[in-house]
């Protein structure tokens, strides 16, 4: 028996700093595509996806909710797990960038380049936002300043580890434009690099942090973390178990036969991937795919969730459909361009597509064998010439849809099956049925008809069962089409339904949708939270009562829990005038160490008054945040003392 060809995909390892949304559907979907195509194709499939974990910014989120890097994660992770679960996403591994075998492998990488002299030791300058503990680059800043609180960065440097990135910039240019090679997809990214990194001179990479903690520490330099990308291009090889003893398919599946990812990371995988792989003498991967983005609203942008247009997978999908998401994701986006998307888009080509197209060509066709031979056509078979259109277009499938797969160009394939499909409804016009039957001499014509297209049903819709996985087999299933011949290679011959087949009438699959309607529902489902807030609004007031208030801001100069309280944290603040001791019911909130040092809004002159035994002089002001309140803060260049009016 001849072993099954291994077949390697992946998706970016997604950063869980957010909820996914319908962006990193894209990707992910377009794998899984590619991984159930060639699993009915016969091949070994590895479908990889994960998440990226470490990083400066995930540890901040979570310090600002009083929580743990890892149990922050967590919680997202799950929620990615659980939308690629509803989207029938079949990855065969999730590498987790904090899985034990994951850190093994990265330290063991780590070390060996260290040790073959590709990573070297010197200095890393950039902007440095103090308060923010941060640094940035030049092209990062936003007018000049810390993009994340907007206050004045200073030049700074600290020790870090580089990679020798400059070094392979030879070879990278000769492997982009090794046009048999064909790495990089679509190829305009192919000029993108040569023209915008490599001819200008590849800098040599810096790999190493010492000014935060949640990454892998380096083993023989413990104040360092491996800074971002060693760490994560990693996974595509720790997953198969490089250099970790959890796993052991390295031999059989690398060199993967393809990533996937959006063009922002292309650079990342077509230039440094390539060259730590080369460093450390392995194989390179065979293909690199960067498609285009998702935008949303006026003017794109990668991802923002404009208003009115509910985008999230979860509800679109139990709305509308998994299958169809997936369809109509994959049919409007051209390979290598952004896609806008919008509901009413989807919801249109929903109707003509799905709905008009190939909805109708299953009911008319089912409904017709049903109305005239009650379900299971007769043996003989009067084929003719004028079928010949529509089944040598349906010949022409199978390989045209495997090359447009495999390359990402979906839209394309799907393009040429709905021809197939459209061609197949005008041949019911054509042919004209209902006349047919009329004629009881004509019934051996009529059957005939009724199996070429009952036949060009099955063969589109193997095409289409990797796109539309769930709702495939119903067809299927109505028009009697069994196991046997339903397989990938079933697709290529004609005329494999039984001779006398038995259709099966079943429900409506892609009822019309109501644009109008469903784009109110929508938009209402969108519409901001108009809940209202917990505290109702107050009686008005006189001004004197308002300019009774001495508001101010005050520096905290030490907190901590209040014995016996879970509420109460005590401060001591600098008023601007001396210091005074304040209680505040935020300890759920906050852990005391974070509070210190910082500049808080505060009314200074409320009546003092005693809590658990101790005097509070004042309130510290906060805001409430969904079901927890966060201080109300400003920048360290407001001095203690300052009115607030
Ligand atoms: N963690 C890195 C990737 C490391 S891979 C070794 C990262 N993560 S990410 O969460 O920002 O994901 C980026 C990827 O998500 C894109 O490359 C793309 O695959 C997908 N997309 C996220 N938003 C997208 C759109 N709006 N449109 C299409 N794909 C997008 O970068």
């Amino acid at each position: 028996m001849s072993e099954k060809t291994p077949f390697y995909i992946t998706t970016p390892i997604y950063y869980p700093s957010g909820n996914p949304h319908i962006g990193h559907c894209y990707s992910t979907i377009a794998c899984d595509v590619v991984a159930r195509m060639k699993r009915m194709q016969g091949y070994d499939v590895m479908f990889l996806t994960g998440t990226d974990e470490h990083g400066q910014k995930i540890e901040k989120k979570a310090q600002e909710l009083g929580t743990t890097p890892k149990a922050y994660v967590d919680e997202i992770v799950d929620n990615f797990q659980k939308l690629w679960a509803t989207l029938g996403i079949t990855y065969d591994r999730f590498v987790r960038t904090t899985d034990d075998y994951h850190i093994k492998t990265v330290q063991n990488i780590f070390e060996k380049l260290y040790k073959d002299g590709w990573i070297y030791k010197s200095e890393y300058k950039g902007k440095y936002c103090t308060p923010c503990e941060s640094f940035w680059t030049e092209s990062q800043l936003v007018d000049g300043k810390c993009p994340d609180c907007g206050r004045v960065v200073t030049d700074a440097s600290e020790e870090a580890y580089f990679f020798k990135l400059s070094h392979f910039a030879p070879k990278l240019k000769e492997l982009l434009l090794d046009e048999e090679r064909n790495f990089l997809n679509p190829k305009s990214r192919v000029n993108e690099m040569i023209h915008n990194f490599i001819d200008p001179g590849l800098q040599d990479l810096c790999v190493s942090r010492t000014s935060f903690k949640w990454g892998i520490p380096v083993t023989f330099d413990d104040k360092h973390i491996v800074y971002v990308w060693i760490d994560a291009l990693t996974n595509y090889i720790s997953a198969l178990g490089y250099m970790n003893d959890t796993y052991n398919d390295y031999e059989k599946f690398w060199p993967a036969d393809m990533h996937v990812m959006a063009k922002e990371i292309v650079r990342f995988h077509s230039l440094i991937w390539p060259s730590i792989l080369m460093a450390l003498g392995e194989p390179l991967p065979k293909k690199v795919y960067g498609h285009g983005w998702i935008t949303f609203g006026e003017g794109g942008g990668k991802m923002s969730k404009s208003k009115g247009n509910v985008v999230d997978p979860f509800v679109l999908s139990e709305r509308y459909g998994v299958d169809s998401l997936r369809y109509h994701l994959l049919r409007e986006m051209v390979f290598g361009s952004d896609c806008p998307y919008s509901n009413e888009q989807m919801f249109n080509r929903y109707n003509s597509d799905l709905a008009n197209d190939l909805g109708n060509l299953v009911s008319r066709t089912v409904a017709m064998a049903q109305k005239y031979f009650g379900e299971t056509l007769p043996l003989q078979k009067e084929f003719n010439e004028s079928d010949e259109e529509l089944l040598k277009l349906t010949d022409e499938l199978p390989s045209f849809v495997d090359d447009a797969f495999t390359t990402l160009r979906f839209s394309e394939g799907l393009e040429r099956i709905f021809r197939v499909i459209a061609r197949a409804n005008k041949y019911i016009d054509e042919n004209e049925p209902w006349i047919l039957a009329k004629d009881e001499a004509k019934k051996p014509r009529l059957a005939a008809v009724l199996y070429n297209l009952l036949d060009t049903v099955r063969r589109c819709t193997i095409l289409l069962t990797p796109v539309m996985p769930h709702i495939c087999p119903e067809i299927f299933e109505q028009i009697g089409a069994g196991e046997d011949v339903t397989t990938w290679e079933a697709s290529k011959t004609r005329h494999l339904l039984p001779a006398q087949v038995a259709v099966k009438k079943g429900r409506v699959l892609f009822p019309r949708i109501d644009i109008e309607k469903e784009l109110a529902e929508l938009e209402a489902l969108s519409a901001p939270d108009r809940e209202l807030p917990e505290e109702p609004l107050k009686d008005v007031t006189s001004f004197d009562n308002f300019a009774a208030l001495d508001l101010r801001a005050v520096k905290v100069l030490s907190c901590e829990r209040v014995p016996k309280s879970d509420k109460l944290l005590k401060f001591i603040v600098d008023d601007g005038f001396g210091e005074r001791q304040v209680l505040s019911g935020i300890a759920k909130y906050y852990e005391p160490e974070q509070l210190v040092g910082k500049t808080l809004a505060m009314i200074v002159n409320l009546a003092p008054r005693k809590m658990m035994g101790l005097e509070s002089n004042g309130m510290i002001m906060s805001v409430r945040d969904g079901d927890r309140f966060r201080v109300v803060e400003f920048g360290d260049d407001i001095k203690a003392g300052a009115d607030i009016s």
